[in-house]
Parts: C-alpha cells; structure tokens; sequence
C-alpha cells in the first residue's frame, strides 16, 4: 500500500505534531505532507516549516461563517490530495462540510477519558481543571474519529493514568500530554495499516 497523506490541523504548540513528524516513515506508513493553522504565529508551524514540511496559516476572518471556512480547508485538502487529518490541538469546531467528506477519515486527540471532560468548553487546561475539581482519581486521553457532534465520534483508543494528588493542573497536563505523544501515532499507525473498521459508534481493530 502507497503512503498515506496525512495534513495535521492545529492551533498551538503542536507537541503532538512533533510526535507525528518523528515517527512518520517509521512507526507508520504515512507522511505529514501538510499542516495547517488558523493561528498564524502558532509554533506548530514553524515546527512544520523545520521539516521542510508545507505548512499554511488561514484566519477564520475572511469568511463570513465556520461553513465557508471548512470549504476552504475542503479545497485545501482535495487540491493536496489528503487521505487522513488529524486534529492535533486544533480549537476550532469542525463542521459537516468536511466531516461528510471525510468521513472516518479525521481523527481527534482530547486530553481525557471521553465522553468524560468532552464537549463544548472542554478545551485545553480547562479540561484538567475540571478533572480535578471534581477530585477525579484517573485521566487520560482519547483518539476518535470527528463525526458532527462535539468529542462523540467513534473511539480509536485511549489510556490512562493514575492522579497524584499533589498535581495542579499544569502538571496534570503535562502527565496527559505524555500519554496523548504515545497513542496518537499509534492511532494513525492503525489507520495507515487500514486495521480500523467502524460499526455502530465502534471501532473494530482487525488483527
Ligand atoms: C493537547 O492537549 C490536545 O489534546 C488538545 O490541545 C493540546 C494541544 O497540544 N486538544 P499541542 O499543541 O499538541 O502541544
């Protein structure tokens, strides 16, 4: 089977992206052949740009709705001949016009144990805050294929970790993090050896 193209939509950082540029044409078959930003100073990109990877900034401004912006991303990903997104800290909502298109075909990572901490205003520390407000003993992360409803999509994989009780939210961050670096690419691995197969709300892994 060719290499997949993956393009990796983001917002910040990008620490997951950087764990998909160093295991791309190793752990898996794929190759990030795009990364896309509505940030513009997103550090993402620059990582992207380290790479000799074609990274692009498009702000939400010049569209009149989130509709209209995902048919430019739509343009964007058909013209580059995408096979696999992935949503890498991408803090925008996805609309039906891509998620139709692309259906199985783009996948999440949310830093904890979904449908827990998932949906609207569950977004980046905010979600381990509320983990430990509500004195949860266990967090984690979740990869999921993006159907049109907010973190609902079918689950790929997920893992935990135990809460040390002398973690904030910063720390609780940083733990989960760790374990988004690892299930990530292990989730596009999959997808690239085609093991994922969706039936009602469920993924199946073939052996
Ligand atoms: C991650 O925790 C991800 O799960 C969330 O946003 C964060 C992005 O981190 N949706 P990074 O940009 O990959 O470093």
């Amino acid at each position: 089977m060719s290499s997949i193209k993956i393009a990796v939509l983001v917002s910040g950082s990008g620490s997951n992206l950087q764990s998909l540029i160093d295991k791309q044409g190793k752990d898996f078959n794929g190759e990030i052949s795009l990364v896309i930003s509505n940030i513009k100073d997103a550090y993402a990109l620059e990582r992207a740009r380290n790479h000799g990877i074609k990274a692009q900034y498009i702000s939400r401004k010049y569209y009149t709705n989130p509709r209209e912006f995902d048919q430019r991303l739509l343009e964007i990903l058909l013209e580059n001949e995408i096979d696999l997104v992935v949503l890498a800290g991408y803090l925008k909502i996805i609309t039906d016009v891509l998620v139709d298109r692309f259906e199985n075909r783009i996948i999440n990572i949310h830093p904890s144990l979904l449908p827990s901490f998932g949906g609207k205003g569950y977004y980046g520390i905010k979600v381990h805050e509320a983990v430990l407000e509500r004195g949860c003993k266990v967090s984690g992360a979740t990869v999921h294929f993006v159907d049109n409803g907010a973190d609902t999509g079918p689950i790929i994989c997920q893992e935990s970790l135990n809460i040390d009780q002398k973690w904030d939210a910063n720390e609780l961050q940083k733990q989960v993090l760790k374990i988004e670096h690892e299930i990530l690419p292990k989730a596009v691995k999959l997808f690239c050896e085609d093991r994922l197969v969706v039936e009602n709300n469920r993924v199946y892994i073939k052996e």
